[in-house]
């Protein structure tokens, strides 16, 4: 699946820039190596350095959490805008880990609309906390997916990609079954699609949630999905190269 994105979450790794430089340049070296569309989402402070550095390479940049107030007390934030200035293409919103420190759905809502605002294409992650037989987790996933799109013109969700990461396959040895997400992806396109009509079939899915390149090509062919998000297994140069050959051929 060539044309798939993969997106590397690096969360809060690792601990110094000296590091962070050697795993983008290889990193950036297995990209090139495939067709695939890579984005990175390192730290925040390395995000300059690193789109400065590659600078015409084929990846590009996300940020892993922005705040989408323009300006203002808001110690400790760093902005859409700012993100933006810094060359970052991508956002990440409503990461599972956000959610858990509080960030609610319409906080998603303004984060998605303001990244729209500013020319960053948002990557709205939902999930569920946990799965019971009845099913609720489909609400779960209706509500995060309606609040957090209520501001969006509807043909803005070309712009616009989901990722359905749910927090009991992050950071586990759980994998989801590609048959369970493609029935997940045609719940998410149903719900966007009754809110937004036909051309919410134009929105793009990923999966994310302990992705290796064991599980990677199995959710390519079978998963309904556009792409992948990872975390762990893009913290290290030789692992993401093979997760990113490994897609190539699924
Ligand atoms: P892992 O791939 O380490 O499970 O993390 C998933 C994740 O949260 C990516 O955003």
């Amino acid at each position: 699946m060539s044309k798939a994105l993969i997106v590397a979450n690096w969360k809060m790794n690792p601990a110094t820039f000296k590091e962070a430089r050697k795993l983008l340049d290889e990193t950036q070296k297995a990209a090139e190596r495939t067709k695939i569309s890579v984005v990175i989402a390192p730290p925040a402070i390395f995000l300059r350095e690193f789109t400065s550095r590659s600078r015409g390479a084929r990846i590009s940049f996300a940020a892993q959490h922005a705040h989408q107030e323009a300006g203002g007390a808001h110690t400790g934030e760093i902005s859409i805008q700012q993100m933006r200035d810094a060359k970052a293409k991508y956002v990440l919103i409503g990461h599972a880990e956000r959610r858990a420190r509080g960030e609610t759905n319409d906080d998603t809502r303004l984060k998605v609309a303001a990244s729209l605002a500013k020319g960053l294409t948002p990557i709205l992650c939902v999930g569920e906390t946990k799965r019971t037989q009845s099913g609720e987790y489909f609400n779960v996933i209706a509500e995060q997916l309606r609040t957090a799109l209520a501001d969006v013109a509807a043909n803005k969700l070309a712009h616009i990609i989901i990722v359905y990461e749910p927090l009991w396959t992050i950071g586990s040895d759980k994998t989801m079954d590609p048959r369970e997400m493609q029935m997940m992806a045609i719940f998410i396109r149903k719900t966007i699609v009754d809110s937004f009509g036909e051309g919410g079939h134009d929105i793009r899915i990923l999966y994310g949630g302990s992705v290796d390149a064991a599980s990677a090509p199995a959710m390519l062919r079978d998963g309904d999905v556009h792409g992948l998000l990872v975390g762990r297994a893009s913290w290290s140069a030789v692992e993401f190269a093979h997760l990113l050959t490994a897609a190539e051929n699924a």
